[in-house]
């Protein structure tokens, strides 16, 4: 039998190209660089299997492309860059990487809240450019951690991780959510509350939703004026939740004290005046840059493929559906 052909859309850690050149044809984007949209649709042109990035937008047009594909990995645990609807209308089964990111991207979200709170950016900036003059009792002074609120906005696994995580904190916890979470009323007292309660009296609220049309803009002009002047966003899920011009004049105005962010709406670029502003800590969608995150979602996408080409279900199916329907 032949073996399937794969495109592998960008460089990946070496373990999940090996991985699949076992059993594979593989070819690799030889460039560290994100594919313009042609060279997309030409490379991906008569695979049998895929593994894509969040920078890869896969729709209607992408799957006109390859008509024959068995199956599409995705190189992220979030897959809003995918037309799922679409994909599984034509019986091709989507996988992405949960779990192996989980605790790095909710040590991320920590680590700009502290940045944020603690204002280490900004001061790292003053002491870089010489012009510190010694300490003093008004200089930097930040918020408060150590019992204060935290408010997650989506309890999935990266929310609860985050979560749990703020127990040497001794914070208290409220979440916002479709689904009651057992794990964190037990283990934290956490309680659930609606999105308006969040809003008013979290200091922290960190976001851990997926991107959809419910999540687009949930964080915006009106929802800031709801948060406490003294609070702090932070947002390592998905840019277009925020909407980022309306953050700008909320940290401006001051009408939230800082944000701390990962992702942002029109990745690469930031909404105009963002990077000029003090009280916001820009990272570059680094949530899981770990050495063993990044090298185990590279494993974890190849085995999801393999799997979809030998015609089993990806243990990463995020349309399982397709099966049901006997396409595949
Ligand atoms: C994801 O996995 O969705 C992150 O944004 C990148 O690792």
């Amino acid at each position: 039998m032949p073996r399937p052909r794969v495109y592998v859309t960008r460089r990946i850690p070496r373990p999940g190209i090996d991985l699949l050149a076992k059993t594979c044809d593989v070819e690799v984007n030889p460039d560290d660089r994100p594919l313009s949209r042609e060279e997309l649709l030409d490379n991906i042109a008569g695979r049998d299997g895929v593994l894509c990035l969040l920078t890869d937008r896969m729709d209607a047009r992408a799957f006109d492309a390859c008509p024959g594909l068995k199956g599409l990995a995705n190189y992220a645990v979030g897959y809003d860059n995918i037309d799922v609807a679409e994909a599984t209308k034509r019986g091709v089964p989507i996988s992405n990487t949960p779990d192996v990111l989980t605790d790095a991207t909710a040590e991320m979200a920590w680590a700009l809240l502290f940045a944020a709170a603690r204002r280490v950016v900004e001061s790292d900036r003053v002491m870089r450019a010489g012009a510190w003059k010694g300490w003093g009792p008004l200089q930097f002074v930040g918020g408060d951690v150590g019992g204060a609120v935290l408010g997650i906005a989506g309890a999935g696994r990266i929310g609860t991780a985050m979560a749990l995580k703020s127990r040497g904190f001794g914070m208290k916890v409220l979440y916002f959510d479709r689904v009651r979470s057992e794990r964190l009323e037990k283990e934290l007292g956490a309680r659930q509350v609606e999105f308006d309660d969040l809003l008013a009296e979290s200091d922290y609220i960190s976001i851990h939703c997926p991107l959809n049309e419910q999540t687009r803009h949930l964080f915006g002009r009106e929802q800031f004026a709801k948060m406490k002047t003294s609070a702090y966003l932070i947002n390592t899920a998905r840019g277009p939740i925020i909407n980022e011009a309306e953050l700008v004049e909320a940290l401006r105005s001051g009408a939230i004290a800082g944000a701390g962010l990962d992702v942002y709406e029109f990745e690469p670029e930031t909404a105009g005046g963002l990077a000029a502003l003090d009280n916001v800590v820009l990272a570059a969608h680094t949530g899981s840059a770990t050495r063993s995150s990044r090298t185990n979602m590279a494993l974890k996408a190849a085995s999801n493929l393999i799997a979809m080409l030998n015609g089993d279900q990806a243990p990463d199916c995020v349309n399982p559906d397709v099966y049901r329907g006997g396409r595949v």
